[in-house]
């Protein structure tokens, strides 16, 4: 690598998931290989679909292949064996797996759906890779563990940006089937408030459908959950509540390492990230104002207002960056990200976020906890470090979060056949 392209390739990598593009990688070979652009066949003729089986049958071993390489990242860690993994020389940020990753069978279940070996101009996309990675983990989850709890982002990941749940949106009915299912449900969101009212806004549409719903038991319906401001607000549905939502307090569900983030040391993170927001607004003439709360700091966008993703992501790396070198910034976990058209510093994480789920729960196990978000780049976006925590799957829109609570219905039925 010439030093301007390490340099660019650095500065870039926050945009980039190494392990999806390392598999698009190996998958991009046997493309380059087999692909014929250049023929001119009938798209049907069994001349192609010959192609198109042998580059499955490519696709599929190298799939196979980096299963195996999970597994025995999974095995280096449980049995403490010295020095890295084999995929952790290969792909550097890679993290820890909480079950096994079913690729090969996940890359068959794909290959069904969207045609990827019958492509001969299109190499596998990012897009292909991440949702296989997602049903890969839909069936590690389901054949080699299970799952007791979901949880979820909301914007982007529930609903659109910046919009509600209304009451006619699809996900409703499947989490309510999750409910009766008898697991957990956690939404795990960044918009933090102290008042009920404001969830029961955006929410709406969910916390009415499971308050009219006569086929859930009391103790299915009080397994919804909102964790605010990344794990900061805690409320539990509720009948009796008049916004159906109950405030828990906070010593009923903090895990203890909670309990040293001081008031004094969260004043003073908040400060610093406020200036450091506060000099970008300046510097990069933003139209933005600033918002500042108990537990987080932001910036959001004067009346109508759009600024650009590049200006957000400047901010967030510098915010992330000044809070980071502070003193307070080495004892306190916060997260500093890119909601789309704002910027936003909480304090907290959604890997706190998650856990104090699993804790309020009873201590449910990270293999047997699923988040799904929309945001998982490494720096600027907030879904990261609930990988920390459990398994997860990456959406891009709600329609995907339909399709993937579909998917995991279709496979448990399936197991259960
Ligand atoms: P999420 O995608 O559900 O995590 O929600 C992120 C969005 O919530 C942000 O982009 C903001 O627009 C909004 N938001 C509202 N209040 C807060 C806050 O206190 N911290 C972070 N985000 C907030
Ligand atoms: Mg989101």
């Amino acid at each position: 690598m010439t030093t301007r392209y390490r340099v660019e390739y650095a500065l870039k990598s926050h945009r980039r998931d190494q392990l999806i593009e390392w598999i698009k990688g190996l998958l991009a070979v046997p493309f380059v290989l087999h692909s014929q652009p250049t023929a001119t066949f009938h798209e049907e003729s069994e001349k192609l679909r010959a192609v198109a089986d042998a580059t499955h049958q490519r696709y599929a071993e190298i799939m196979r292949d980096v299963e195996y390489l999970i597994n025995d990242h999974i095995a280096h860690h449980q049995e403490n064996r010295s020095g890295q993994s084999k995929l952790k020389l290969l792909v550097p940020t890679v993290g820890m797996f909480f079950t096994p990753l079913l690729l090969q069978e996940a890359f068959d279940y794909q290959d069904q759906r969207r045609f990827i070996s019958r492509r001969r101009f299109v190499a596998p996309s990012f897009n292909d890779v991440r949702l296989i990675l997602n049903t890969a983990q839909l069936m590690g989850l389901v054949r080699r563990s299970e799952i007791r709890l979901m949880t979820f982002d909301g914007d982007v990941t529930l609903y659109d940006d910046g919009c509600c749940l209304t009451d006619d949106s699809p996900v409703i009915p499947r989490l309510i089937r999750l409910l009766r299912k008898g697991r957990k449900v956690g939404i795990v969101t960044a918009a933090g408030y102290t008042e009920p009212s404001k969830y029961y806004v955006r929410l709406k549409g969910l916390l009415d459908a499971v308050s009219v719903d006569t086929t859930l038991t009391r103790e299915q319906k009080s397994s919804l959950v909102i964790l605010g401001g990344e794990a900061n607000f805690l409320f539990c549905y509720d009948d009796s509540a008049p916004e159906l939502l109950r405030y828990v307090e906070r010593n009923q569900w903090q895990l203890d390492e909670m309990r040293s983030w001081t008031d004094e040391d969260i004043t003073a993170l908040l400060d610093v990230a406020e200036a450091a927001l506060r000099e970008c607004v300046s510097n990069l003439n933003l139209p933005a104002i600033l918002v500042r709360k108990d537990r987080a700091v932001g910036i959001i966008p004067r009346d109508g207002c759009k600024m650009h993703r590049e200006q957000l992501e400047e901010t967030v790396l510098v915010v992330q960056n000044t809070v980071e070198r502070s003193e307070v910034g080495q004892r306190l976990p916060f997260c500093a990200f890119n909601g789309g058209n704002d910027v936003f510093v909480d304090i907290g994480d959604k890997s706190w976020g998650v856990r104090a789920c699993q804790r309020y729960f009873g201590g449910i196990e990270r293999s047997k906890t699923l988040h799904i978000g929309d945001q998982f780049l490494s720096a600027g976006s907030n879904d990261y470090k609930a990988r920390l925590a459990c398994t997860t799957a990456w959406v891009a829109n709600p329609a995907e979060t339909v399709s993937l609570l579909d998917e995991l219905e279709e496979l448990e039925g399936r197991e259960s056949n």
